[in-house]
């Protein structure tokens, strides 16, 4: 048996990989196009494991899907590749039309196609596991109930309209074609690998370096933060025991400000690498609001525990100390991804706030 996974070099996939190989020993697939989100690095310890198979290759390309899914016959495609940044799908949204609705459609047919042709026990145990965001249904309202999977669609920026797009495709395939899909939505991760254009690998990286802490707006914007460990047992456990054809909402029952994020960060790294110029805090700069800035997500993950007791394992105060400490272990990753397309990306985002 094996999985094909796609999206797998990037920040939660290549965690998902990661933790994958160390549960057990079935094979994964995994395509990545390599953006300048993939980061193989990130795999360098699967190095010559002949139970991971990396293709360099694109979700747009169908040739490319039906190959792989010939030959390797997967069980299950579980599907991260996304663009997957809030900011850039601002500035350039074509890329997240182009992944994230064409190359989920350009999926779901190869699968489709594939699964059509399969018998029996094959056919009946295959699954396309979608991954998606708690952004597909908008911003609450301070007093607002959680999401829950019932929740209307009401995505605000061009990411999560590109993500609600998806998730629709994919409900469509299961309803109109029997696709056996199963969709998670997801609320903000962090941990090991995280890109650091993100909101708290950069107030790491950029701390460390000296460099201003952006905080957009009032910073009393909420999100429900969850380590990335946990959505990966979130997607295992759906993958393994999921209703064909449901959603499955995954958070971390950790709603935080962001002002609260940033100073939990500088708190943690005034403790684990004091800097002799003083708290980390006094680099916080509050900036230009990013436009349509949704103020609250939750997530009710209810869903997730009852029907197959999935809760996360880490308290935000054990996940936040464990990534703290993990990019201050990685120096070298953390150089590595800091190319002159990272520096381009920050004078774009932050030059003109
Ligand atoms: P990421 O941006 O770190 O990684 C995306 C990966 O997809 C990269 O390795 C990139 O090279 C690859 N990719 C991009 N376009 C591709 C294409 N056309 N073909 C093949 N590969 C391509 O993203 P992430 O944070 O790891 O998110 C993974 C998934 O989880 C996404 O679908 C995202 O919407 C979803 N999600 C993310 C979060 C979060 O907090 N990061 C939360 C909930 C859901
Ligand atoms: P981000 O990590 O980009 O994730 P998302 O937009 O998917 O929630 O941002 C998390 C929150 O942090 C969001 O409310 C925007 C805010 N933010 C800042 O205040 N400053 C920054 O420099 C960044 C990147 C994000």
């Amino acid at each position: 048996m094996t999985i094909l996974v796609t999206g797998g070099a990037g920040f939660i996939g290549s965690n998902f990989v990661l933790d994958w190989l160390a549960q057990g020993d079935e094979p994964v697939v995994n395509l990545d196009a390599l953006t300048y989100a993939g980061n193989l690095r990130n795999l360098a310890s699967l190095q010559g494991d002949a139970r991971h198979v990396f293709v360099h290759g694109d979700i747009c390309d169908r040739a490319l899907v039906d190959q792989l899914l010939a030959q390797h016959r997967p069980r299950a495609v579980v599907h991260f590749a996304a663009e997957s940044h809030v900011d850039r799908s601002i500035h350039g949204p074509g890329a997240f039309v182009r992944t994230n609705v064409e190359g989920t459609f350009t999926l779901l047919e190869a699968a489709r196609a594939h699964w059509g042709a399969l018998q029996g026990e094959e056919k009946s145990a295959f699954r396309f596991l979608h991954v998606s965001t708690d952004e597909v249904y908008g911003s609450l309202a301070p007093d607002a109930p959680a999401f829950t999977e019932e929740h209307p669609y009401e995505p605000n920026s061009p990411y999560s309209a590109s993500k609600a797009a998806s998730d629709h495709l994919v409900r469509a395939w299961h309803h109109t074609y029997g696709l056996p899909v199963l969709t998670t939505n997801c609320s903000n991760n962090y941990g090991p690998f995280h890109f650091p254009e993100k909101l708290i690998p950069l107030l790491i990286v950029n701390a460390l370096a000296g460099k201003p802490l952006p905080v957009y707006g009032d910073g009393r914007q909420i999100r429900d933060w969850l380590y990335v460990r946990d959505h990966c047992s979130g997607i295992r456990a759906v993958l393994a025991g999921g209703r064909v054809g449901q959603t499955y909402n995954i958070g971390g029952w950790n709603e935080q400000a962001n002002i609260d994020i940033v100073q939990k960060v500088c708190a943690l790294l005034d403790e684990l690498r004091p800097d002799a110029a003083g708290p980390y805090a006094r680099l916080v700069t509050h900036v230009a609001d990013r436009p349509g800035h949704d103020r609250r997500y939750a997530i009710d993950a209810r869903k997730l525990e009852r029907e197959l007791g999935w809760r996360p394992a880490e308290t935000f105060d054990s996940g936040i100390r464990k990534t703290v400490q993990w990019y201050l272990d990685h120096p070298d990753w953390v150089a590595e991804v800091q190319s002159g397309a990272y520096r381009e990306w920050l004078s774009t985002n932050y030059a003109a706030r």
